[in-house]
């Protein structure tokens, strides 16, 4: 490190970016790994108009606030647009990612190297780490909806929101 530490160090942010329907144990080990490593990091609820959610942007937040309250440097918020101008507007330089498998691979390294060319903002790739690994929001869904054992693979909150949102259907 070149010099000393003094009060107007900036603060080092980070972003984890995420459609979290809904947050699950994998997304919260990455967001709780990131928040080690930096001194804030935003948690960027990324809208998407023509994607029909099971909770609505409100509800994801408001599940992601609850449980990341205890690491207490996550800033939880929404956004529409392009994950870019949300690093810029907040002088965020690196995205902290998840990678799964070696299929995630391909398209990350794509939006990766179109998020740096774009801006310059860096992306960071974190293995995954069991139990949580495998899974995408997707196929964890496709488990919840046909009454598989999900209940290790998100918090007991959000099992129990899921329960109730999938009991109303
Ligand atoms: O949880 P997801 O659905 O895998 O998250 C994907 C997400 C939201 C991180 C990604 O689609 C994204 O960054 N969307 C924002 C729009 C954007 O910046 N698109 C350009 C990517 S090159």
């Amino acid at each position: 490190m070149n010099g000393p530490e003094s009060e107007e160090t900036p603060l080092r942010r980070a972003v984890c970016p995420g459609s979290f329907d809904p947050v699950t144990n994998g997304h919260l080990d990455i967001i709780a790994r990131a928040s080690r490593l930096y001194d804030v990091v935003h948690v960027a609820v990324m809208i998407n108009k023509s994607k029909q959610g099971l909770f609505t942007v409100e509800e994801r937040i408001d599940l992601l606030r609850q449980v990341t309250a205890e690491y207490g440097n996550v800033k939880v918020e929404a956004f529409h647009g392009l994950l870019v101008d949300f690093c810029k507007q907040r002088d965020i330089p690196a995205i902290v990612k998840g990678l799964r498998a070696v299929s995630d691979f391909d398209y990350e390294l794509q939006m990766a190297q179109m998020n740096n060319g774009l801006s310059g903002v860096e992306t960071l790739f974190v293995p995954t780490n069991p139990p949580s690994w495998f899974v995408s929001a997707c196929v964890f869904m496709a488990g919840a909806a046909g009454g598989g054992h999900v209940s290790h693979l998100v918090p007991p909150l959000v099992l129990e929101a899921l329960t109730e949102r999938l009991g109303e259907r």
